[in-house]
């Protein structure tokens, strides 16, 4: 407890595969991968972790059969509408970010609500990455400079890493100081790419719909193991 991360970020993957080794279509795995987020969102808040990430759809998961998309969607819509109360009941806030304006409307509307309904929870903050990629968010911020610089709001001179970091979709947080991916895969999959620059990375083999918080606590004391240098040096 004493030196835990302030910032957890997930990539929360295997739910297929879960699904398919059950025999069952992989829609069946993505609404067990639910029972995993409600369980780990909560051992977080009972950690008293500041902020969780949790990777649920890239951009690149649009391109996946429509039956697919549209049953992740409907899940998406489901879910949040049914997990307020319990948000609401362990303090927590929900951020979102990625590209929103490509979800259906009817998630926009629930998303909406969640974010309003959720904005005065003091506790953890649970950032969900939808319809999110890293090249998407670094090249909307590229643009977003480079309209600021037209209108002479922002000088190119001026630009450094504190400028950067407040066009991103995650300003308002820290870096993760630990990423977790599941099912076996050694990749970032366009996941915040700028700012993993200095996270522990971790890997495990545990299939999403199958990680609870006592995976979670692994994770974490494999984190608590390791020497973080930031490029310095430590001793002598
Ligand atoms: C992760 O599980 C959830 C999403 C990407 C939406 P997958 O659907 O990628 O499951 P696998 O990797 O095919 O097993
Ligand atoms: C990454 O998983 C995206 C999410 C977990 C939401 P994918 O299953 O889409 O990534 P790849 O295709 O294995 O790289
Ligand atoms: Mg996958």
């Amino acid at each position: 407890m004493q030196r835990l991360p302030r910032h957890i970020a997930i990539i929360m993957d295997g739910n297929g595969r879960w699904a398919t080794e059950k025999g069952e279509d992989r829609l069946y795995g993505h609404w067990h991968g639910v029972e995993s987020v409600r369980d780990i969102t909560t051992g977080c808040a009972e950690l008293g972790l500041e902020y969780l990430t949790l990777y649920a759809f890239s951009t690149e998961n649009w391109d996946r059969p429509a039956y697919e998309v549209k049953g992740l969607m409907e899940l998406l819509i489901e879910t949040i509408k049914k997990e307020v109360p319990t948000l609401n009941k362990n303090n927590i806030r929900l951020h979102v970010i990625g590209d929103v304006s490509m979800l259906p409307d009817a998630a926009k509307n629930e998303l909406n609500e969640a974010l309003a309904e959720t904005s005065h929870n003091t506790g953890l903050n649970l950032i969900m990455a939808l319809s999110y990629s890293s090249r998407w968010e670094i090249t909307k911020a590229i643009q977003n400079i480079a309209a600021d610089v037209k209108l002479g709001k922002l000088l190119p001179e001026n630009i450094n890493q504190d400028t950067v970091k407040n066009y991103l979709a995650t300003k308002n947080f820290p870096d993760p100081e630990l990423m977790i991916r599941t099912s076996g895969e050694y990749r970032i999959s366009n996941f915040l790419l700028y700012q993993l620059a200095y996270s522990e990375l971790y890997f495990t083999d545990t299939l999403w719909p199958d990680f609870r918080k006592e995976n979670l606590y692994e994770a974490i004391v494999d984190y608590q193991g390791r020497e973080r240098r930031f490029g310095k040096r430590v001793s002598n």
